[in-house]
């Protein structure tokens, strides 16, 4: 039952993180990521590469759950993408994937020869997107894999492109086995003075599975301020999507994604549903008709706390253990509070969900 309800097809669905977005925010989270940067013909060949790659390099994390869906970075969201994405969930501002006007190959050693003579020439790739409004932003997240030991002579042209001067910087690596390497140093050397580098992150790409609280307590402890004007939208926002679920010992709060199932369910509200548990992974309760999908990411890698929807059931499953990519499997939102009842959940047969701004 567990496999049909997570059967992994042989295509990866690009997620809303790796899609440019051009409303204006304060923070900007930019990102190079080879998902985005190559054509894939031949999923499985690009992926064999990839892994290929890694066993010569003797990289022995395991990647035995990696296949078409999950990856090997090669297949959106790839790694650099997803770290973006969990910084917009923290942080809130906006996402733009730099791309090189002429795509990379997807064998990963043809791709590796490539970087390797960009970085040889210190080339400056052709973008084939710009970011218009860059003098809005006073933050830039800016993300990059470790690329023969630095960034993708890519990012370079980004940085080159704009200028950065007096705004805050702050990296973070998706990389292998050789860490962060000199990618920080050389971004910085890239920047003007007056540019200001925050602490910096680094990934391992075997580590993505459980990386997002690692990017949390990353993000928390950068002490970044939001401006005061932002400040406020946001937690009016964030009120606005916050949901309650309340229960015999206390209260689970959840807040909600931006996009159309947890729209869907927020006009929903008030409901009042029971939970069954499933899997020993999470507990799960069918809704009477489908939520709205038009614009919503199309696959997730669930964790601990997240509460998402499968579509092909229609049911929500709150997840209580961490489990793998799954396409079908919408975010919906992330517990807040209360997570300690969890567990518990399916002892409930009625529970009531309300929004948390009534
Ligand atoms: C062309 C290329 C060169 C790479 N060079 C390195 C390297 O020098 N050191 C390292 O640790 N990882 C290296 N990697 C691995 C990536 O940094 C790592 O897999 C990363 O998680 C990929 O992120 P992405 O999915 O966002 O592209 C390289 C990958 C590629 C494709």
């Amino acid at each position: 039952m567990a496999g049909m309800l997570f059967s992994l097809a042989a295509c990866g669905t690009k997620t809303e993180g790796a899609e440019n977005e051009t409303e204006q925010g304060n923070i900007l989270i930019a990102y190079f990521t080879w998902a985005d940067n190559t054509v894939v013909e031949d999923e499985e060949a690009a992926i064999q590469s990839a892994l290929s790659h890694y066993e010569s390099v003797g990289d022995t994390a395991d990647y035995s759950g990696v296949d078409a869906t999950s990856s090997a970075s090669v297949l959106p969201p790839g790694n650099t993408a997803q770290i973006a994405e969990w910084i917009q969930q923290r942080v809130g501002g906006d996402l733009f994937s730099i791309v090189a006007a002429e795509p990379y190959p997807s064998d990963y050693d043809a791709c590796m020869d490539r970087a390797s003579d960009e970085k040889a020439e210190n080339a400056r790739p052709e973008l084939a997107e710009h970011v218009d409004n860059m003098d809005d932003y006073d933050v830039v997240f800016l993300g990059f894999p470790n690329w023969w030991y630095t960034a993708p002579m890519a990012v370079f042209s980004f940085i080159e492109e704009y200028d950065f001067s007096g705004k805050t910087v702050i990296p973070f690596c998706a990389h292998g086995t050789g860490g962060i390497a000199a990618g920080v140093r050389d971004i910085t050397e890239a920047l003007p003075d007056s540019a200001e580098v925050l602490e910096p992150i680094g990934i391992y790409r075997g580590d993505m599975d459980t990386a997002q609280a690692e990017i949390d307590n990353w993000i928390d402890s950068l002490g970044i301020e939001l401006p005061a004007a932002q400040n406020t939208e946001e937690t009016e926002m964030e009120d606005s999507r916050k949901i309650r679920l309340v229960l015999d010992e206390g209260e689970m709060i959840v807040e909600l994604y931006e996009n159309s199932a947890s729209d869907d369910l927020l006009e929903r509200l008030p409901m009042t549903i029971g939970f069954e548990d499933y899997n020993g992974t999470e507990k799960i309760s069918y809704l009477d008709s489908e939520l709205d999908l038009s614009n919503a990411p199309g696959e997730c890698t669930p964790q601990a706390g997240d509460l998402t929807y499968y579509a092909p059931w229609g049911n929500l499953a709150f997840f209580y253990q961490d489990f793998r990519n799954s396409p079908q499997l919408i975010p919906l939102g992330r517990i807040e509070t209360g997570g300690e009842y969890l567990e518990n959940l399916d002892s409930y047969t009625e529970v009531t969900i309300e929004r948390c701004a009534d």
